[in-house]
Parts: structure tokens; C-alpha cells; sequence
């Protein structure tokens, strides 16, 4: 069995799992929000790859904790994950028509009702991360201020900002790093760190598993930089060419495509370094790692 097969496997059980979850967390809803609810299951279950719930459940498995007890926080980011897509393709934003495969979710509802299915998931994460009662309290404080944190101006929306406002600017290294860092990689390292914590990690773990997902995290954005370059859309879902037909800074416009893959690699070499005091529970995150800047969607 060559290692590949086996997180394919891995992959695939565990997505299933997090469906399931998502499935329950999110149901179909009568009366006045009907609507809302169901553009907010539209982009949740056009099936993206469920990465970010993916890391956090297998953080929580790196330090000897149960899955399932990160089973809310893993479907929490996912929702917040998707806001962010939504959210992101709006003509306001990158104008995309296509997303996961699917038309974006303005194109199918309009904008108004894409913008409040975006609000409705964001704090739909927080409503269910509230109802958490299978960890003790103070986890689940602590799983609040990681992930809005992460989600906040401090993370994911300031990284957008500055996505945005340096549009059509030349793109200097310095800026792309701050801007991927805080507009994908804090939620990736969110999910590795919830998962360490609802797994009951010490300190040192949650700070090493932090640690890689931030490492991962830049690393992700860096191969998504590369295949909207050199990506299949139909593979992707999305379409690809938008970031140089929108004058984006990305790291392959800062360094070219050869120095990104590299500094990509480096990053893998980062994630596997911070989980060297792990044990064998941690290989689904090392394979991760190296999944993360070869695959092709
Ligand atoms: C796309 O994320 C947006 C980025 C942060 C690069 P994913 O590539 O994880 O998208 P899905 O969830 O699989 O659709
Ligand atoms: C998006 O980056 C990052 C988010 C926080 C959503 P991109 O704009 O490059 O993501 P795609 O390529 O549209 O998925
Ligand atoms: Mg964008
Ligand atoms: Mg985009
Ligand atoms: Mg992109």
C-alpha cells in the first residue's frame, strides 16, 4: 500500500464524517429564513474538500484525543470557511462565476441573499460551537477565542483587506506573505490548534500544531496562488487565470512560479519539523502537509 493510497482512504472516511456532521449541524429550514438557509446548504454542500475540519480532527487525534470531540469545531470552521468563499466571489470582491464546481452563490440567489447567507454561516459557526456541551466549558471558551480570532481583522478579513486594497499594485514579497498568512493561514492554523485543544493536547502540542498550521496554512495559499496559473478548472471548481486578469498580488507575481514552489516546499519542511516530538498519531498530519503543495484541486 503506497502512502498516497492510504491518505486517499483517509481522506474520504474522514470527509464523509464531517458531511454527516454538517449535514445535522445544518438542516433545511420553513417560514421567513427558508431562503437563507437553504443559499447558506447550497455553497455548503456543493463539496469543497473539507480540509480545514479534515486538520482539525486529526489534531486532535496527534495528541491522543478522540475525533469526535472536535466534531463541532471542525464543522464550525467549515462554515466559516465557506462564509469567506461566498464572500469572496462577490462582484464586490474577486467577481467569480464559479465556485466548487457550481455557479457562485450570487449568481443563483443575488447578491443580497448571498451576503447574508455569508453572515448567516459565520455566525451559524458560533451558535454551534455555543452548543458544545461534550467539552468542559473553559474548552469551549477557549475554542470561541481561537477561531474568531482567526476569522476576526486580525486574520481572515484583514488578510482580504489587504488582498483588495492592493489590487493592481506591484507585489512586493513582504506584502504577500503578511496577506496569505492572515487571509488563509490563520484559519488553517485555527483548525489545528481547536483541534489540539478540544483533543485535551497540552500546551506545548497546541502550540507546536499551531505552529505547523501556520506553516501549511502559507503553504496552501501559495499552491492556490500556483494553480490559478498552471491549474485544470474543471479539476478546481473555480476558474482559473482570475488573479493575473485582476492584477492580484500573489506570490508567483512577487518571486515567479519557480521561488514559489520552492518556498512552498520549505513551508512543508516547517510543518514536518514542528511535529517532530509527535508520535505515529500525527502521520495523517504529516501526510497532509505534503498533500497540501501537490495536489491538483
Ligand atoms: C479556497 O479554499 C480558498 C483559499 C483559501 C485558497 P479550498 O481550496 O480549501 O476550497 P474548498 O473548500 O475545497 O472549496
Ligand atoms: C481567498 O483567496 C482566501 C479567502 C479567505 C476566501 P482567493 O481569492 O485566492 O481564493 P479563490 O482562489 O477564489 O478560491
Ligand atoms: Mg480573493
Ligand atoms: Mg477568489
Ligand atoms: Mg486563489
Amino acid at each position: 500500500m503506497t502512502p498516497d493510497f492510504e491518505l486517499k482512504q483517509y481522506l474520504e472516511e474522514r470527509r464523509r464524517l464531517v458531511e454527516e456532521a454538517l449535514q445535522t449541524a445544518l438542516t433545511e429550514q420553513d417560514g421567513p429564513e427558508a431562503r437563507v438557509v437553504e443559499a447558506m446548504r447550497y455553497s455548503l454542500f456543493a463539496g469543497g474538500k473539507r480540509l480545514r475540519p479534515i486538520l482539525c480532527l486529526a489534531a486532535a487525534e496527534a495528541v491522543g484525543g478522540d475525533s469526535q470531540s472536535a466534531m463541532l469545531a471542525a464543522c464550525s470552521l467549515e462554515m466559516i470557511h465557506t462564509y469567506s468563499l461566498i464572500h469572496d466571489d462577490l462582484p464586490a470582491m474577486d467577481d467569480d462565476d464559479l465556485r466548487r464546481g457550481v455557479p457562485t452563490n450570487h449568481k443563483v440567489f443575488g447578491e443580497a441573499i448571498a451576503i447574508l447567507a455569508g453572515d448567516g454561516l459565520l455566525t451559524e459557526a458560533f451558535v454551534l460551537l455555543g452548543n458544545d456541551n461534550a467539552l468542559p466549558p473553559k474548552h469551549t471558551v477557549k475554542l470561541v477565542q481561537v477561531i474568531a480570532k482567526a476569522a476576526s481583522y486580525r486574520g481572515m478579513v484583514g488578510g482580504q483587506v489587504v488582498d483588495m486594497l492592493s489590487q493592481n499594485k506591484p507585489a512586493d514579497l513582504e506584502t504577500v506573505q503578511q496577506m496569505h498568512s492572515r487571509k488563509t493561514a490563520a484559519l488553517i492554523s485555527a483548525a489545528t490548534e481547536a483541534g489540539a485543544l478540544a483533543g485535551n493536547g497540552t500546551e506545548a502540542q497546541v502550540d507546536a500544531l499551531a505552529r505547523y498550521g501556520r506553516a501549511i496554512g502559507l503553504a496552501f495559499q501559495i499552491a492556490d496562488d500556483i494553480l490559478d496559473i498552471e491549474g485544470d478548472a474543471a479539476l478546481l471548481g473555480k476558474s482559473t487565470g482570475a488573479d493575473e486578469a485582476r492584477g492580484k498580488v500573489t506570490y508567483p507575481a512577487a518571486v515567479g512560479l519557480e521561488r514559489s514552489r520552492e518556498a512552498a516546499r520549505d513551508l512543508v519542511d516547517d510543518a514536518l519539523a514542528a511535529l517532530e516530538e509527535f508520535d505515529a498519531k500525527a502521520d495523517p498530519l504529516r501526510a497532509l502537509a505534503r498533500y497540501i503543495v501537490t495536489r491538483k484541486k
